[in-house]
């Protein structure tokens, strides 16, 4: 199958922008030798010709070092070349990408080293098993306007500010949800309400965080909280998972660390569930060496076949967890409303943080929400859009199991909103050919080999092929479709498999 040239570009210019974005994050280090342009086409699926225009654009821009028959090595200052090291135009369209005229600070020049995200229009048709965003249809349009129409219409005296730890209604709204729905064990003062998780994620980097700091992280893990660390210079301390969670038994040789962030509830993007006995040396560790943990409460309101458990916050007994959850997977992600429970000692400088940098969230959706929770509504719309993603859960598992029958293992479908889907006949370094000819069918898949660390487990690990499949965006009509597609894709790449390719290998 011949590979459309502008497919080819975009797939030059993600690769340009993931080895860009892994120098700024630090796991390629300066100095560090990076694959081979033979090497990585193989794992790539691309041609030599391409990686090779890539790494030279690399090197064009400061980010790395060439040398005729020696390895290419990550530039001595790639990170703190500052303007030359800033890209002036991607490798394959040479379109401009913004350069600027001064010096950025060291924490400017890892932001604009991990590149802008690439947001792709939706291809009329096209079949999209993305995980992140929700289906419009899914919103309760309805009860929003009607709360967002009784929140505006309360006049009030004084157009002021608000309190940068949110709307006292919100907050007083969402303590009593919480310790409903979550057991949470906090007083109103510690509830500090922001623009969605990242938020969180950033306060946490800024407050918490100089640089040269170690983050434990998982791996694979959330690349957006790992990026919002390594931006203010935390070197990341990656961590295996398994089925369990977290492996914390790794956490003993690692030594002291300033803060460890995971995902207990739903482990993105494995789906385990950290265990209590883990949750508890998670914590002995981090009293012990003094850590903060940062627990990521995602999309707890999604457990379809394991029953309610003891988040990190309550069982913390040495305050030394900052709770963390969101909206994006009940409501919207558009909303940015978000939430962090924090322990009492740091609620004063985190309420600070939040009004230099934007003051408070938006009153008027922070108001619309205290409604909704006040009124039994929120929960009526949890109950209703959980049935609902459960059924087109049901529908993936179902079309995974008749297409692909023995071909594939599902992971992580006890609960959230995509599983992990391993191709046991491929191998991991097959992920890019087989989305490539899912496309060619309409069909767009998202590899797991991004969410590993590098050299850990991502491309060229000997483990299968993976897919994280979300499903909350389609009905289960196209999830059919789109599955049976992807096993016509998945023979294709087979077929196309040299001979003695063995998946893991
Ligand atoms: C692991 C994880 N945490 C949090 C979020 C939500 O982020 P936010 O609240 O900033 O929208 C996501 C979204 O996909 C996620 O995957």
């Amino acid at each position: 199958m011949r590979t459309p040239p502008n497919a080819r570009t975009s797939r030059s210019r993600a690769l340009y922008e993931e080895i860009r974005a892994r120098i700024g994050d630090g796991t390629f280090a300066p100095g560090m030798a990076l694959p081979s342009t033979r090497a990585l086409a193989a794992e790539r699926s691309l041609s030599r010709a391409t990686v090779t225009l890539v790494y030279e654009q690399l090197a064009a821009d400061g980010f790395i070092e060439t040398r005729s028959g020696a390895s290419s090595r990550v530039a001595s200052g790639a990170m703190a070349a500052g303007p030359a090291a800033s890209p002036r135009s991607s490798p394959d369209q040479g379109a401009v990408v913004s350069q600027p005229a001064g010096r950025l600070s060291a924490i400017g020049r890892r932001v604009a080293a991990f590149g802008p995200r690439d947001v792709r229009p939706t291809v009329p048709g096209e079949i999209d098993f993305i995980y992140g965003p929700l289906s419009g249809a899914d919103f309760p349009i309805l009860v929003w306007s009607k709360a967002m129409r009784q929140a505006e219409r309360q006049r009030v005296q004084r157009l002021e500010y608000d309190d940068p730890r949110g709307n006292l209604l919100l907050r007083r709204a969402l303590h009593a949800h919480l310790s409903q729905t979550r057991g949470l064990v906090c007083s109103l003062e510690q509830i500090l309400i922001v623009n969605g998780s990242q938020q969180a994620l950033d306060l946490c980097a800024r407050l918490l965080l100089d640089p040269g700091d170690r983050v434990v992280v998982e791996n694979p893990g959330y690349l957006a909280a790992h990026q919002a660390f390594a931006a203010y210079g935390a070197s990341l301390a990656c961590i295996d998972v398994d089925e369990h969670g977290l492996k914390t038994d790794q956490l003993a040789a690692l030594g002291p660390a300033q803060m460890a962030f995971v995902t207990p509830t739903h482990q993105f993007p494995l789906g385990s569930f950290l265990s209590l006995a883990r949750r508890r040396a998670l914590l002995a560790w981090a009293n012990e060496t003094g850590a903060w943990v940062v627990e990521d409460d995602y999309d707890s309101e999604y457990r379809f076949s394991v029953g309610p458990e003891e988040t990190l916050q309550s069982l913390d007994r040495s305050e030394r967890v900052i709770h963390v959850g969101t909206f994006s997977k009940t409501l919207s992600p558009r909303l940015r409303l978000g939430y962090m429970v924090l322990p009492p000692g740091l609620v004063d400088a985190f309420a600070t943080a939040k009004r230099l940098s934007d003051r408070h969230s938006a009153s008027g959706v922070q108001r619309a929400l205290a409604v909704l929770l006040e009124d039994g509504s929120y929960a009526r719309h949890v109950r209703r859009i959980r049935r609902l993603q459960l059924a087109r859960q049901r529908a993936l598992t179902q079309a995974l199991t008749l297409y692909l029958g023995d071909g594939v293992d599902i992971q992580g479908a006890a609960s959230g909103l995509h599983v992990v889907v391993w191709c046991r006949s491929l191998p991991s370094t097959a992920e890019g050919a087989l989305a490539e000819a899912a496309r060619d069918l309409g069909v767009r898949v998202h590899p797991i080999g991004p969410l590993f660390h590098p050299g850990s487990g991502g491309p060229g690990r000997p483990r299968p092929a993976g897919l994280v499949m979300g499903y909350a965006l389609l009905d289960e009509v196209q999830i059919r479709e789109g599955v049976q597609r992807l096993s016509v894709a998945l023979r294709q790449v087979q077929a196309g498999l040299a001979p003695g390719q063995a998946p893991g290998s």
